[in-house]
């Protein structure tokens, strides 16, 4: 089902749809100045439809609002990133990342086109000047109060998934995949849910051709080429019921391994 952040606000038809692209939100304010920023947006968008969309946390993810637009009747798709500094990666990712989606789902797309960046605008140093103007109207950073010290819990949750976040694994979507785990965490309360799942990103967890890599604790189990579908399994398959999903799982066998060729043909 289609949610609201995807539904069409403009007539239909009108060919071109606009996503501004973040890393990830989750509280109320910075989501609404997504709002604010797609507000602006559409306003000067010549009728084209404007979304924005998260890479990382955050709903809607990238995936959602792009396969959302495939039962559009939108001809061409701009992706404007609003990331400072524009690491110079992010366009060849995004390629990568729209390329996989397109081989998962034949049939005619949009024509897809990427923006160069925010600091790439003629406006920049306008932009720059205001902040800068804004910075110095700002009221200056007061002296620290003691604030009433703040318990914590220990948290009850038996299971671990561990996202790797590695170079390779980031150049293989892993950051993709951290943000759908975590999207369907939150909509599924994994948290509390049977025997309870925590998740947290991790540097290399060593099978770096693997990628991208995520480790499900306490069995320790390594899976490897997880794409969002994966995690759909995994999620279903061993945290709501215990079950390793074993074709995405990669014994100890003191081996080199290698992706296995239906994972490969499928990013
Ligand atoms: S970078 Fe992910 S396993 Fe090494």
């Amino acid at each position: 089902m289609r949610s609201d952040h995807l539904a069409f606000k403009q007539p239909a038809g009108l060919g071109r749809a606009i996503i501004l692209i973040a890393r990830s939100a989750i509280a109320a304010a910075p989501i609404a100045e997504m709002e604010r920023l797609r507000s602006l947006a559409a306003a000067r968008a010549d009728g084209a439809w404007v979304a924005y969309a998260f890479t990382e946390q955050g709903a809607p993810s990238l995936r959602e609002v792009v396969l959302g637009l495939l039962n559009e009747p939108i001809t061409e798709i701009l992706f404007v990133p609003l990331l400072l500094p524009m690491e110079p990666a992010f366009a060849a990712w995004l390629t990568k990342t729209l390329q996989r989606w397109r081989a998962e789902h034949p049939g005619p797309w949009p024509v897809l086109r990427i923006g160069a960046g925010l600091s790439q605008g003629s406006a920049i140093a306008d932009l720059l000047t205001e902040q800068i103007d804004a910075a110095r109207g700002a009221a200056p950073v007061s002296h620290p109060q003691k604030a009433p010290q703040a318990g914590s819990l220990v948290p009850a949750q038996k299971r671990r998934v561990l996202v790797c976040q590695g170079g390779p694994c980031m150049a293989a979507g892993a950051d993709l995949i951290w943000g759908h785990l975590r999207n369907e965490q939150a909509r599924l309360g994994l948290r509390e849910a049977g025997e309870g799942t925590m998740s947290a990103k991790t540097s290399c967890l060593g099978p770096c051709n693997l990628a991208p890599v995520l480790q499900v604790w306490p069995e320790g189990t390594v899976y490897g080429g997880v794409d969002e579908a994966g995690v759909d399994r995994i999620i279903a398959s061993h945290l709501q019921s215990g079950e390793p999903v074993r074709d995405l799982a990669y014994e100890a066998t003191g081996r080199k391994q290698t992706l296995r060729p239906k994972i490969l043909s499928a990013t």
